[in-house]
């Protein structure tokens, strides 16, 4: 694939290093819980798919699709449910899985669609965080990386839905 002008910012050997650190974190806070992990498309997958393989304890898993972006590198300020959960989460421990979490404006959109269905606690997993561009303060109590305020693509991450397939992070002029 041709790539335009980038700069890589997370390599595929510190990702395949962090992220049993990460399943390690998880199964000594909610490993007991037997928690729904509930990934947020599309850019968690490619992510979600490598932290649940360094799982050792019981779990299961489900899909939520939120937009913001369309096209766009800055949020639109509006949040989008383009798919719901599947099943109810009453009672159950959340381990909320994103690939990065920005302003923070669809993270709070998420807590707050949740919250209202009554589940035992939601606990938050981002892949990347942009601390700098912050606006919404949910705690985060899993980070694989923090990153400066660049737009960068890669391991599911997209712009105009190309890149997610790269297994690093770059970032790309915008
Ligand atoms: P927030 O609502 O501003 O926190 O933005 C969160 C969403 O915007 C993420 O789930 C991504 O889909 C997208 N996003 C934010 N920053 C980037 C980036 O640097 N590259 C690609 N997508 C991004």
């Amino acid at each position: 694939m041709e790539l335009p002008p980038h700069q890589i910012i997370i390599s595929e050997e510190q990702i395949g290093k962090r992220i049993p650190q990460l399943a390690g974190e998880v199964e000594k806070e909610l490993g007991d819980e037997n928690p729904l992990v509930v990934v947020v498309l599309k850019g968690a997958f490619v992510f979600a798919s490598d932290l649940v393989r360094n799982f050792e304890f019981p779990h299961q898993i489900d899909f939520i699709a939120t937009s913001s972006y369309g096209d766009a590198t800055s949020t639109s300020g509006v949040v989008k449910l383009l798919k719901d959960l599947d099943e109810p989460i009453k009672g159950r421990t959340i381990l909320l899985v994103e690939d990065i979490v920005d302003t923070g404006l669809t993270l709070h959109y998420l807590q707050q669609l949740l919250q209202i269905r009554q589940p035992k606690k939601i606990e938050v997993m981002t892949f990347l965080s942009k601390m700098a561009r912050r606006e919404f303060h949910t705690p985060l109590k899993f980070v694989g990386f923090e990153i400066p305020d660049k737009f960068v693509v890669g391991y599911g991450l997209d712009y105009k839905e190309q890149y997610r397939g790269l297994p690093y992070v770059i970032a790309i002029e915008e």
